[in-house]
């Protein structure tokens, strides 16, 4: 049994052969060039390890062990904190958020929250999502080319208006479609994003200082997002089988509502954890499709056997090899690399291990999905791997896992096989440089590099009639 010193933040913990301290220069590979770094750190140090604070960037323990994420996952979750390790989201998300509650606020908000993301509830979203698809792709021509991934957003971005904010075209759509692009969008440089990370930086210097400008925007989109829940709450015709419909409609335990301030709150969660995730898989899924012509011939076989111009999404969702493509999508290259971090919040014996309270754990999501244990020939892309045998959560865990895993797991997924069935249906499109990408880091996501650039060779005239 090893014992670990207190946690603080400049004591390096002693796991013996497992423990690393970063060089400046290890320190950059990790913001720069995470893949590498990453792989590297478990062949030397094993599949636990300890990265000393650097930065921004707070001690951690980085998990790839598959018995250690299913001890975490299934331990009694007041064990852990997360919501304190996601609060440079604070000023998006605002602070009655999921991801920003623990314990029994958490786990109350969880169940409000579940209901209009699973079963029949689905269904209801697919028709909306063929349309979206469909509106978006009627401007790609014959010898254009195109970016996947900002269509991507686009598509994902109007889904997420559409079936979670219940909005539907007219002036107050425009309005919050274009702030939220602007506000989303001043993030995503590394410099901008900084604003986040360091507090002292944000201050209201005037609307052409980055956080004064980011205040102005986000005062105007509240108004906007409130006007519309109290619309709704005070006119029950409105109310829809949108996700905020039924949030106004949903009651806690003690027959309570959402406060307003809850349901804005919940409204940008989704907004800012929903959109941008799912297109950037969505990009991942066309290099992809695109990259081996094998995958997208077995693909089209597939999609060639349904009547897609009258299928319903949930038989389309339930295709096999469909289903197996965005499974090895998320596997290879997942848009997030880490679970949320689980703060412990009392002593944990993980693996040998005794861990001091404050531990900061990070089940990583992309050495697990690198393990050759588990995956053969994990850097090949082979949706095979998924119609030949069933993962474990703690094997297979884009969507994180325990009682944080993704709520829009399901939603997610099912976007997924209907926007790229869509396009494939479609259109014939081949890559404009068909060479190997890597991912890169955008924000906090890690994406296809350049965005994936795509030519349209033809279309064909199999519109989805929803
Ligand atoms: C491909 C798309 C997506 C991926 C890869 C993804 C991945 C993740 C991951 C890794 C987590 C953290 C889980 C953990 O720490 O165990 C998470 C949490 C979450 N996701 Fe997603 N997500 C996606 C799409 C969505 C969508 C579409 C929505 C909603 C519309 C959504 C809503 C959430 C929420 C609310 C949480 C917080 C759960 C909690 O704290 O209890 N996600 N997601």
């Amino acid at each position: 049994m090893v014992t670990l010193p207190e946690n603080s933040s400049n004591q390096i913990y002693k796991l013996p052969g497992r423990t690393l301290k970063l060089n400046l220069l290890q320190n950059m590979k990790l913001v720069l060039q995470p893949v590498h770094f990453l792989e590297q750190m478990q062949q030397k140090y094993g599949d636990i390890f300890y990265t000393p604070p650097f930065s921004i960037f707070p001690p951690m323990i980085v998990i790839s062990n598959i018995q250690a994420i299913q001890e975490i996952f299934t331990a009694d979750s007041q064990l852990f904190k997360s919501g304190v390790g996601n609060e440079i989201v604070r000023p998006i998300v605002g602070g009655n958020s999921l991801i920003l509650l623990d314990g029994n606020r958490h786990l109350q908000q969880r169940k409000l929250l579940m209901p209009p993301f699973h079963g029949e509830r689905m269904r209801a979203y697919g028709h909306t999502i063929f349309d979206i698809a469909q509106q978006v792709m009627s401007t790609w021509t014959a010898k254009d080319s195109f970016v996947a991934r900002p269509c991507m957003q686009e598509i994902s971005l109007t889904v997420i208006l559409r079936t979670v904010f219940g909005l539907q075209d007219g002036e107050r759509y425009q309005q919050i479609h274009q702030i939220l692009t602007k506000m989303l969008d001043s993030f995503n440089s590394p410099w901008s994003a900084s604003v986040l990370f360091f507090k002292a930086l944000q201050r209201d210097w005037g609307a052409w200082s980055p956080w004064g400008n980011y205040l102005r925007q986000k005062q105007r989109l509240d108004e906007l997002v409130y006007q519309e829940i109290r619309e709704r709450k005070n006119q029950p015709e409105l109310l829809g089988e949108d996700i905020l419909s039924l949030l106004i409609s949903a009651r806690d335990a003690d027959g309570q509502p959402m406060t307003d301030e809850e349901l804005r709150d919940e409204l940008m969660t989704m907004l800012f954890v929903g959109h941008e995730t799912t297109a950037n898989a969505l990009a991942w899924a066309l290099y992809w499709v695109h990259y081996l012509p094998e995958v997208r011939e077995k693909l089209l076989q597939e999609l060639n056997s349904i009547e897609f111009a009258s299928a319903e999404p949930m038989a389309i969702a339930q295709l096999p090899y469909l289903n197996a493509v965005c499974c090895e999508t998320l596997r290879i290259y997942p848009v997030v690399f880490f679970t949320f971090t689980r703060i412990l919040q009392t002593p944990m014996q993980l693996m040998g291990y005794e861990l001091p309270a404050g531990t900061m754990l990070s089940p990583c999501i992309y050495l697990i999905h690198q393990r050759p244990d588990i995956y053969p020939e994990p850097k090949q892309f082979k949706p095979e791997r998924f119609l030949e045998r069933q993962f474990s959560p703690y094997e297979y865990l884009p969507f994180g896992g325990g009682n944080r895993r993704c709520l829009g797991m399901a939603f997610a997924m099912f976007e997924m096989k209907l926007v790229l069935a869509t396009v494939l249906s479609q259109y014939s499109l081949v890559l404009a440089q068909k060479r190997p990408l890597l991912p890169e880091r955008r924000g906090l996501m890690f994406v296809p590099s350049g965005g994936v650039r795509l030519l349209v060779k033809e279309r064909k005239n199999r519109v989805h009639k929803s």
